[in-house]
């Protein structure tokens, strides 16, 4: 499906990601970790065309997706929705044009500026927001909501465009535990139900071996840890942040376990309720 072959990028001097060579060969959740600067970011940037790759081949489907220009380049990043650590949504926007944005790889721009969306967009925006329960939100300004929400807001904004791939940039590296887990189970509930493949950089261990089918190890720009989540020992965790590191994995640990639950905050929202249930 997706096939990363010798990929690297320079910047300057430094080698942001070296030689990256890995297949994903059927939909799975997968994480990626490592150190800051190990390059994660970069790796991630590559696949939808944010960032230009120096050398290799990245192949989705069989197709060299690197050399696409002009539309057959929209199309593809359009195939691969990104969200940020940071949402990246329209602040002072209400929350479904949010959604509507999209689209904007496919209906151009002049639909996004007079905020001229058909009916059947406008229905299908507000059937993925109820179906990352916050429907009731649709009308507020994105500002409004909490990290939490905007961060579902992201991802409604990127089921609009049903890409196959769902690339996630530390999607959860700015909420809070109880949120993190929302965001993180919602990203494995769309894979599981959806069949889309979801890669995310995270910056801890226990949410990557948590949630992913499979965890990329990153270190200095090369891949040096790639397998299921039980592979993943404390050698091997030293091995990707850096042995001579006063490494310890609480220093990568979320503990949403030792948390109480915030009940109160989750009294409003049934979705996140009924997500944490379990
Ligand atoms: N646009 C750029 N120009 C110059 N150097 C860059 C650029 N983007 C990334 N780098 C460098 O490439 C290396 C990898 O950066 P990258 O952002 O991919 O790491 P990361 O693993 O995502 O780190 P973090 O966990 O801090 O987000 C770093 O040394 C960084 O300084
Ligand atoms: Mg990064």
């Amino acid at each position: 499906m997706l096939s990363f072959q010798n990929v690297t990028r320079v910047f300057g001097q430094s080698t942001a990601v070296d030689h990256a060579t890995f297949d994903i060969d059927r939909p799975m959740m997968v994480g990626i970790i490592g150190a800051s600067g190990a390059g994660k970011s970069t790796l991630l940037r590559m696949i939808n065309r944010l960032t230009d790759a120096s050398d290799g081949r990245i192949l989705f489907e069989g197709q060299d997706i690197l050399p696409l220009k002009g539309a057959d380049k929209r199309r593809w990043q359009s195939q691969c929705a990104m969200i940020f650590q940071q949402f990246n949504l329209v602040p002072r926007v209400d929350v479904v044009s949010n959604v509507l944005h999209g689209l904007l790889n496919r209906r151009g721009l002049g639909a996004t500026i007079f905020n001229l969306w058909p009916r059947e967009d406008i229905s299908r925006a507000i059937a993925i927001l109820d179906r990352l329960g916050i429907a009731e939100q649709a009308a507020k300004r994105a500002e409004a909501l909490s990290g939490g929400q905007q961060q579902r807001v992201a991802i409604a904004r990127a089921l609009m465009q049903d890409p196959k791939i769902i690339l996630a940039d530390e999607p959860i590296a700015s909420l809070d535990p109880m949120n993190a887990q929302i965001v993180m189970r919602t990203l494995r509930q769309i894979h599981e139900e959806d069949g889309r493949t979801v890669i995310a950089n995270l910056h801890t261990l226990d949410t990557a071996r948590r949630y992913c089918d499979r965890v990329i190890g990153m270190r200095k720009g090369r891949i040096v840890f790639d397998g299921v989540p039980e592979l993943l020992t404390p050698a091997a965790a030293r091995e990707i942040y850096g042995a001579g590191h006063d490494f310890s994995e609480a220093a990568t640990s979320t503990e949403i376990d030792a948390l109480d639950r915030p009940e109160a905050a989750m009294r409003d929202d049934a979705y996140a309720a009924r997500l944490l249930a379990d």
